[in-house]
C-alpha cells in the first residue's frame, strides 16, 4: 500500500503527487512483447497468473510509479459470463453479439470459479511487490461492458447499443443488473487476493445523452460502488467516466467513489474547480508518445493546475503502442523529483 496514493484517496493534499499510467504494461516495453509472444494470445497472457504477474510489475521495475495495476482486461467478465470473447490480431476485442432477451437471461454471475487465476495473479503480485506500491484491481463499468457484449467490438459510437437499450429497455436493464452484480463479485474476488484500490473503467460513458447518462452510468455505477464500499468500506474506489464532459459533475456529486479519472479533453482547471472529489489525470497519451520536451512542459503545467487540490498524476487515458519507452522515464524521472 502507497502512502502518498491513500493519503491523496482521502481528500488530502501530499508533499509528492502519487502516480501511474493506465495501460503502464503493454506493448510499448520490449519485455512485455516478449511474453506475449511466449503466450501466444492476450486471453491466454492474461489467464496465466504467472506471466501476467510478471507482466504487472514490469513497469514498476523501471520507473518506479506507486501503483501496479493488475494485468487483465474488462472482457475477462463477459468472457466469464459465459459469452465468446476472443482478440483479432491486430483489430482488438471481439465477442459473440448478445441478441436477445434468451442470450441475456443464460447469462451466469457467479464468475468467480472462471476468474480464479486473475485472483491468483493478484496474489502473486502482492508476494513480489515492494511495500511501499500499492496494487490496483479494476473493471469496467456496466455501460462500457455492456456496449461490448451488445456490439461485439470497439465502435465510435455505439448506436446498436444505445438503440438496444432505448427499443429494448427491459432486456437491457436485465443485462445491466447481471453485469452489476459480476462487476462486484469480480472487484471482491480482488480484494480478497490483496488489491487495495479499485478503479472502474466507463470508456465509453460519453457516447451518452444526459437522461441515459444517469440511466445507464449513474444508476448502476452507483448501485456497483454501494455495494462494494458496504462490505469493504476501507477499499478506495477510482470512477473514470471517459468523456463525461459537462456531466462529471454529476458524477462527481452522485457517485461515492473515492476520486474521479479526467480524460484528456476535460480541462485540467475547470475540473479542479468543479469537482469536489480527489482528480486523477490527464496528460495526453499522444504527448507521452511525443515530443519529450513539450510533454514535460505539459506535465509541469498540470502539476501546477492541480496543485491546490488532492490530485494523481495519470493520462487521460491508456499508453499507445509507438509510446517510446525514453519518454515514460522521462516523465516518471520528473515525477518522483517534483
Ligand atoms: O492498464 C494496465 O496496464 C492494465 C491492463 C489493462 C488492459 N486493458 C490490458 C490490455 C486494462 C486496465 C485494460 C482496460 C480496458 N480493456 C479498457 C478500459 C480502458 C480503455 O482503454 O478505455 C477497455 C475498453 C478494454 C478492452 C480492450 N482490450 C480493447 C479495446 C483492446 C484492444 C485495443 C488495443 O490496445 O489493442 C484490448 C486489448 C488489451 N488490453 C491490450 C492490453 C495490454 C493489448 C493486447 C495485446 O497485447 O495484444
Amino acid at each position: 500500500m502507497n502512502e502518498l496514493l491513500h493519503t491523496t484517496l482521502k481528500n488530502k493534499k501530499t508533499g509528492r503527487v502519487p502516480f501511474w499510467f493506465m495501460r503502464q504494461a503493454g506493448r510499448y516495453l520490449p519485455e512485455y512483447r516478449e511474453l506475449r509472444q511466449k503466450a501466444g494470445g492476450f486471453l491466454e497472457l492474461c489467464f496465466n497468473p504467472e506471466w501476467a504477474a510478471e507482466v504487472t510489475i514490469q513497469p514498476i521495475r523501471r520507473f518506479h510509479m506507486d501503483a501496479a495495476i493488475v494485468f487483465s482486461d474488462i472482457l475477462v467478465v463477459p468472457k466469464a459470463m459465459g459469452q465468446k470473447v476472443w482478440f483479432e490480431k491486430g483489430e482488438g476485442p471481439r465477442l459473440e453479439v448478445l441478441q436477445d432477451r434468451k442470450a441475456i437471461e443464460r447469462l451466469t454471475t457467479q464468475v468467480e470459479q472462471e476468474l480464479s487465476p486473475i485472483a491468483e495473479t493478484l496474489k502473486r503480485v502482492r508476494e513480489e511487490l515492494p511495500k511501499g506500491i500499492s496494487l490496483i484491481g479494476f473493471c469496467g463499468a456496466p455501460w462500457t461492458v455492456a456496449c461490448y457484449m451488445v456490439e461485439g467490438k470497439t465502435k465510435r459510437e455505439y448506436e446498436t447499443a444505445r438503440q438496444f437499450a432505448a427499443m429494448q429497455e427491459k432486456d437491457f436493464s436485465l443485462l445491466i443488473d447481471k453485469l452489476v452484480d459480476a462487476s462486484y463479485r469480480y472487484l471482491c474476488l480482488q480484494v480478497e487476493a490483496g488489491a487495495d484500490v479499485l478503479q472502474i473503467f466507463d470508456s465509453w460513458a460519453g457516447v451518452l445523452s444526459e437522461a441515459e447518462y444517469w440511466q445507464w452510468v449513474i444508476k448502476p455505477t452507483q448501485k456497483l460502488v454501494g455495494k462494494v464500499k458496504s462490505r469493504y468500506p476501507h477499499i478506495p474506489i477510482i470512477g473514470f467516466p471517459r468523456g463525461s464532459g459537462a456531466k462529471y459533475m454529476d458524477y462527481d456529486k452522485q457517485i461515492g467513489v473515492d476520486a474521479i479519472g479526467i480524460d484528456t479533453q476535460t480541462p485540467f482547471s475547470w475540473a479542479a474547480k468543479n469537482l469536489s472529489k480527489p482528480i486523477q489525470g490527464n496528460l495526453d497519451p499522444l504527448l507521452l508518445a511525443g515530443d519529450q520536451k513539450l510533454l514535460l512542459q505539459q506535465a509541469k503545467k498540470i502539476l501546477e493546475w492541480g496543485k491546490n487540490k488532492a490530485f494523481i498524476f495519470n493520462l487521460g487515458h491508456g499508453i499507445v503502442q509507438h509510446t517510446p519507452v525514453e519518454n515514460v522515464q522521462a516523465l516518471s524521472d520528473f515525477l518522483l523529483n517534483a
